[in-house]
């Protein structure tokens, strides 16, 4: 035991050291990271990160889709240390609260005022957002007198966090297999994935098509005991799906038929990185639900939110015993995740984020495009700042990569010898930095890929 409480996390000598010793690291295996050990990241500015040897990379993932506003900004910092200095934390349980709170959720219904959302209930990160999400969904129906509304359709390559609600409509197995039985009622329908589906390959008619399935199997189950649609406005880490421009509106057409709830997943799409504020706006769609987290306040503090629509408030206006929020957590609210978001939603709305994200995105977008020479690109695709490379064996059969393959990890490693930090997803390449990403930064990216590329050999 360590009984002096000397500050261990300085001493480089004993991080490295114990490096994986102990943590048992998310989405990996424990064997694995013992052997391959994380690279430790121990400092960062802007768009740049750096390893405890002092090796900087450009962060082109923004650790985790989050710090859009960049790392290490000095308006974050202080509205954080303004805020410790007056109240730490507070809880926002039943009859408390603290004014970061209040005046983040007059913020956030002011941004997101085009979707008619009317209140929010705060969380601590996106699988929190989620769940939040679907017990409120559930609620809503008891409340309106429709208990049997409890079912959730989603789509196949949908990832909405890891909680055991948000694991059961996320559609990736990987994330599933290991934790079954899951939720029971939760069904997923293929996802609008113009570069791998069976139907066809214009985007339109995909789109309609998809939307088509979700009526059908809405009507197959019974519109009487669906509760909600729940789908990310553009899919991220299933695979980084744009869905074609028609499928969001019609799922709000055929929520609205079949009376089921709408809830855009926007963990990953919030303020900013489609290039519009919100993803669902980028689609022209007001949904009645919206999760968020991630670019809520760049990952300086965890947080996440759940907003509702007016629709949604209206079933709590009458006086019912199933009325109270059974839900929330200790963390709800946390004044400085709060104050946090504030400071960061400042940076987001003045530096338009959402604009860059928009422009630098389409020139790396296009930049992108030129990789499709390389024999192993099968695709290249995204909107905004989010974009992937899709690997594949062979582009006549598209055959994927398996995960882990020593091609793709080639690649990764060459990237991050190089000193751009990408992320390797099953077969993708996810491309997602901070939204103040600039096109230098998308020039060096790609030169670095290219080099990648270039370098590694398919075994
Ligand atoms: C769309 C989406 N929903 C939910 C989550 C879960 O968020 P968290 O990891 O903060 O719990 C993620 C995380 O990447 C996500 O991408």
């Amino acid at each position: 035991m360590n009984k002096e409480f000397r500050d261990l996390s300085s001493d480089n000598n004993f991080i490295i050291e114990n490096n994986a010793r102990h943590i048992w690291h998310p989405m990996a295996d424990p064997k694995v990271s013992e052997k391959n050990l994380p690279i430790i990241i121990s400092k960062s500015d802007g768009v740049h990160i750096y390893d405890i040897d002092g090796k900087k990379y450009l962060d082109c993932a923004a650790s985790l889709w989050n710090v859009n506003a960049g790392h290490n900004r000095p308006e974050i910092k202080q509205a954080i240390v303004d805020q410790l200095d007056k109240l730490a934390y507070y809880n926002t349980f039943g009859n408390a609260t603290n004014p970061p709170s209040i005046a983040l959720s007059t913020l956030m219904m002011e941004m997101l005022a085009p979707e008619d959302m009317s209140k929010v209930l705060f969380s601590s990160g996106g699988s929190d957002a989620v769940e939040g999400a679907l017990k409120i969904s559930r609620q809503y129906w008891k409340l309106r007198g429709q208990p049997e509304k409890t079912k959730f359709f989603s789509l196949k390559q949908a990832y909405h966090g890891v909680h055991f609600g948000g694991m059961s409509v996320s559609g990736g197995i990987p994330w599933r297999r290991a934790y079954e039985p899951l939720l029971p009622g939760c069904f997923q329908i293929d996802s609008p994935y113009l570069y791998r589906n069976t139907y066809t390959e214009d985007a339109e008619e995909l789109g309609a098509i998809c939307a088509a399935n979700l009526a059908r199997e809405i009507e197959h189950q019974g519109p009487g005991t669906v509760a909600a649609f729940i789908a990310e406005p553009v899919l991220g880490a299933g695979g980084m799906i744009v869905p074609p421009a028609n499928f969001w509106p019609l799922i709000r057409e055929v929520c609205d038929k079949y009376d089921v709830l709408l809830i855009a997943d926007e963990v990953v799409t919030g303020f900013g990185r489609t290039g519009s504020m919100f993803g669902s706006r980028h689609w022209g769609v007001k949904p009645d639900i919206m999760c968020l987290a991630k670019g809520i306040n760049s990952g300086y503090i965890p947080l996440g939110a759940t907003a509702v629509n007016e629709r949604v408030v209206e079933a709590w206006e009458k006086e019912d015993p199933l009325a109270p929020l059974m839900h929330g957590y200790t963390y709800s609210g946390h004044p400085l995740a709060c104050a946090a978001a504030w400071a960061n939603l400042n940076i987001v709305a003045n530096e338009d984020l959402p604009g860059n994200a928009g422009t630098v995105g389409a020139y790396f977008l296009e930049l992108l495009g030129e990789l499709t020479q390389f024999p192993t690109v099968g695709d290249v695709r995204g909107v905004g700042l989010m974009l992937a490379v899709e690997f594949v064996k062979d582009k006549a059969t598209k055959e994927p990569f398996p995960p882990f393959d020593p091609y793709l990890m080639e690649i990764q490693k060459i990237c991050r010898d190089e000193g751009a930090f990408i992320r390797i997803q099953a077969n993708k390449l996810i491309l997602s930095p901070p939204l103040i990403f600039t096109k230098a930064n998308a020039d060096q990216t790609i030169d670095t890929l290219r080099i990648a590329l270039e370098k590694s050999k398919v075994n």
